[in-house]
Formats: C-alpha cells, sequence, structure tokens
C-alpha cells in the first residue's frame, strides 16, 4: 500500500520533471529529476546494480519535509530515475525521513535504514526526537516496518542526546549486523554509538566507537565505518567545525581517520585528513563492489554555501562523481571510479609543451571532460604561477591556480557567475611527486572536481557560469613545461 504523501510525490515528481530544461542539468552527476537534493543515502549494490537514494524535496528548490529520492545505476555514469522511496507519512517519521544506509537481507529483499524524526509535545512544549527506523523492499517500492522505530532513544545512554542522534550507517560482518550513529555527547560535542542485531530489526546499543571532544566539529553528521585494505577507516561530517590552517575550514567539514578498530569495538585513530578541500563537498556515503571496491559519493554543495539563490532554479545540488578510494600508506586516495573510461571519446594529447603567458589550445575547449595536466615543476621552478582558466568567456571564468613558490592550489570560482556573498576560493599545500603536480579535472557544466596527484587531494565545486562560455587557458607567469591529455566524453 502506498500512502497519499508518498503516492502524491510520485504524482508531483513525474508531472513536473519537464519543467527542468536539459542544459539546466549535468551531464553525468545526479541530480534529483524536480526539486532540492542533499545526503546520498543507501547507497548499494542491490541485484547486480547501484542503488543510490538520497535526501529530496521535490515541491520546492529550498530543504523541507525530507523524502528519499531514487536513481541506480551499472556503470556510475547513466543513471536511471526511480520512483520516490520514502515520504514523511507516519507518527514516526512525519518530521522528515532523514539519512541512513541499506544492506541486502539473506532473503534477497533490499532494507533501507534511516533517521525517522517524530515530533512530541508535552507540557513543556514540542520537539524534534531523532530515532532509526528500516524500510524493506525489491529496489523499487519500500514498506516501512511495523515494529518501527527500531533503534529508539530509550535505548542510548542518557547522557546523549535525543534530538540530534541521527544517519545509521549498517553493515554486516559474519552473519550478524552493526549499524554506527551519530550522536551529540554531555560535552555537546560528535560521538558515534554503535549497534548490533542478528536481523537487521532487533537492534542493541554496544559501545561509543569514538568521539569528537570539540576537536574535531560539533555535531557528528553521516558517519561511514568500513575495512580498506588492512584499516579501518571512519568518516563523519561534523558540523561547526573551526578552521586548522589549511586543512579543515569553518563550518562544515568532512574528516577521515585511518586507524584500527580495538578489541572493546572502539576506534583507534592513527591519522587523520580532510576529504575534500573544495567548496562544496558533505556527508560521503561508501559502498563496496563485488569486485571490492569502496565507492565514495557525496553531495556536492554544503551548507554554509547552499540555501543562497536556489528560487532562481528548477532544481537543486547534485551529487559528486563516485570515487574509488585506496590507502596509500596512512592516507588515502580518491579517484573517479574508472568506468568513466568507457565513455572516453576523442583523446587530445600534448607531450612537454611551453606554457608562456597566456595560451588558449585551439582543440581543447568545452564544459563536459576529462582532462590531465601534469605540471613539470622541477626542484627550482622556473614560474612562479601557472593557472588554468576554464568555463572562460567573455564575462566569466574558474580559477585553478598553483603557486609554484608557496607550493599552495587554489580553486576559486568568485567569477563563475554567482551572485551570492559566499566562500568562493580556497587554497591549500600542494606537493609535488617527482618534481610534477598531477592535475586531474573532471568537468561536468556546473561543476569542477580536481584531483590532484593521483587523487592524494581533492578539491570540488559547483560553477554557475552559462553554458556557452566554454574556453579553457593555461597561463604561467615565466615558462612551464606540461604534459595534457585531454579525453571528451561521449554521454
Ligand atoms: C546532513 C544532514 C543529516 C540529516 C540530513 C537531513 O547534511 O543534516 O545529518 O540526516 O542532512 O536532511
Amino acid at each position: 500500500m502506498i500512502s497519499e504523501k508518498l503516492q502524491q510525490a510520485r504524482d508531483y515528481e513525474k508531472e513536473n520533471t519537464y519543467i527542468v530544461p536539459e542544459t539546466e542539468r549535468p551531464k553525468f552527476h545526479v541530480t534529483a529529476p524536480v526539486g532540492w537534493i542533499n545526503d546520498p543515502n543507501g547507497f548499494s549494490e542491490y541485484k547486480g546494480e547501484y542503488h543510490l537514494f538520497y535526501q529530496y524535496h521535490p515541491y520546492s528548490t529550498s530543504w523541507g519535509p525530507m523524502h528519499w529520492g531514487h536513481v541506480k545505476t551499472s556503470d556510475f555514469i547513466k543513471w536511471e530515475s526511480l520512483p520516490v522511496a520514502m515520504a514523511p507519512d507516519t507518527s514516526y517519521d512525519g518530521m522528515g525521513c532523514f539519512s541512513g544506509s541499506a544492506i541486502t537481507l539473506p532473503d534477497g529483499r533490499h532494507l533501507l535504514m534511516y533517521t525517522s524524526v517524530e515530533k512530541r509535545s508535552d507540557k513543556e512544549g514540542s520537539a524534534d526526537y531523532q530515532q532509526q527506523s528500516v524500510a524493506i523492499g525489491d529496489g523499487i517500492d519500500y514498506v516501512k516496518y511495523a515494529g518501527n522505530p527500531v533503534i529508539t532513544t530509550d535505548m542510548i545512554p542518557s547522557k546523549n542526546d535525543r534530538f540530534d542522534f541521527r544517519d545509521p550507517k549498517i553493515w554486516e560482518e559474519e552473519g550478524r549486523y552493526y549499524c554506527v550513529v551519530g550522536s551529540r555527547s554531555e560535552d555537546g560535542s560528535g560521538e558515534l554509538l554503535l549497534f548490533e542485531s542478528d536481523n537487521c530489526l532487533d537492534w542493541k546499543y554496544k559501545t561509543v566507537v569514538d568521539r569528537s571532544c570539540n576537536k574535531y566539529g560539533r555535531m557528528w553528521e553521516c558517519p561511514d565505518y568500513f575495512f580498506l585494505d588492512n584499516k579501518q577507516i571512519l568518516i563523519v561530517s561534523p558540523q561547526e567545525m573551526e578552521g586548522d590552517g589549511d586543512e579543515f575550514h569553518p563550518g562544515n567539514g568532512t574528516v577521515l581517520f585511518v586507524g584500527r578498530r580495538k578489541d572493546n569495538d572502539s576506534f583507534e585513530r592513527e591519522a587523520v585528513q580532510t576529504l575534500d578541500f573544495g567548496l562544496d563537498f558533505y556527508a560521503p556515503q561508501t559502498l563496496l563492489t563485488s569486485d571490492n571496491r569502496r565507492i565514495m559519493v557525496a553531495w556536492m554543495q554544503n551548507w554554509d554555501t547552499s540555501n543562497v539563490g536556489n528560487n532562481k532554479r528548477k532544481i537543486y545540488g547534485q551529487m559528486t562523481f563516485p570515487r574509488e578510494l585506496t590507502l596509500k600508506g596512512k592516507r588515502v586516495y580518491q579517484s573517479p571510479a574508472r568506468e568513466i573510461q568507457k565513455y572516453y571519446g576523442t583523446k587530445i594529447i600534448y607531450d612537454d609543451l611551453e606554457i608562456s603567458g597566456e595560451t588558449v589550445l585551439g582543440d581543447i575547449k568545452g564544459r563536459v571532460m576529462d582532462i590531465t595536466v601534469t605540471l613539470k615543476v622541477g626542484n627550482e621552478p622556473v614560474f612562479d604561477r601557472f593557472e588554468i582558466k576554464l568555463a572562460k568567456g567573455e564575462r566569466h571564468f574558474t580559477s585553478l591556480l598553483y603557486d609554484a613558490r608557496r607550493s599552495v592550489f587554489k580553486i576559486d570560482r568568485s567569477r563563475s557567475g554567482g551572485v551570492n556573498d559566499i566562500v568562493n576560493d580556497r587554497e591549500f599545500e600542494a606537493l609535488t611527486v617527482n618534481g610534477e603536480l598531477k592535475i586531474r579535472l573532471l568537468l561536468d557544466r556546473y561543476s569542477v572536481e580536481a584531483f590532484l596527484n593521483d587523487g592524494e587531494k581533492t578539491a570540488s565545486c559547483v560553477i554557475y557560469t552559462p553554458l556557452e562560455e566554454d574556453e579553457i587557458s593555461f597561463y604561467a607567469s615565466g615558462s612551464a613545461r606540461v604534459d595534457i591529455e585531454k579525453n571528451e566524453l561521449l554521454l
């Protein structure tokens, strides 16, 4: 039985998708059919395909009562839109179906685990309680479990907050199920709680996995917890972070810890890193493919820069391109899912090209491509600055600048056409490897994702430039030598 609210959202979506012109959408990044999206949810392989759900408010381009939108793919490039999976249509989730994850049950059904937000009123007023619930389905239709919520606020230690308790990430290990849920501890800062179950329905609280102690932000949202090679990885998206040099910027951040799981199930940190140094990246979530690759996707927006200028658009928000994670030493590297190579068209190559002053290469232009520029910096650079300007036209451009004297990389979209007084540039340290800085860029109309040195550091941002502005230029103050490989994407 489909509820009235869910049917209404499905109908609305069907009737309104056409109002978004094709040219307002990226070519291969996930967006909503219509309206607003935020976090990726339920990213999982199910019956040989990858399913991705997302926080969804179809009725406007602002955040509103949260539904779960739904797409699937077999290659991370071509996505098929599926009907809205969940609406906030019960007494325990009427304030929203917040973020969560998914898993396949032994009987072949697909289980979604999410945060159900319930308004409760008493004589002191009303408050939104966050608890965890499940819905079970076949990859299209999902039925909420009659025993929801399956993890209630009564089950958590009394010191933990009842109103900030969300975003379960579920996994299976040797026939048992576990999930981590973001919480707020007595010091007001983030804490990660672990639960276990043998059937995904009856859960019990186990322990605290890790806590922020006010160092890595306040509330920890959207946790992910998995093994990569022989290491345990913990990802969290903290709110209200303080800046720390060029590693962490103030506001909503994403932090990845590399470490190990101790016998008592708590986590011991060994290394920490920023997940993305750009402007728009939040709430990443991963899945494991059947060929054993850990793939991550994130919301390519950030709360600090979203919710501005939305009303001029018909859709708001998109996902990053899915990225493969690999561990090198104690650092996690990210590179675009390798499936993208299937779509390569014409390849343009320049070997050891000299760039001196501003250079435009006639055959390198466009707003959709996978391009790698390898900058030969050497030990003593003979240039001070190297800059790539893209989505460039009469009025606009987005700049990627490498300052060779300071070993700093800067991404700057302040001239991309945005009209809001928000953060528009960010810089961070970028060191060469064997005298070279490798800059790989994925362009998809309204976004740039930069992968430096084979994904050692990444920087992502959306841009606002009209599609006609599609030139690319290269500039060096002094003289720089580069190799360029540009791949057209046939989509
Ligand atoms: C993160 C977040 C989650 C929450 C969801 C609500 O962006 O705040 O913690 O579940 O968005 O849409």
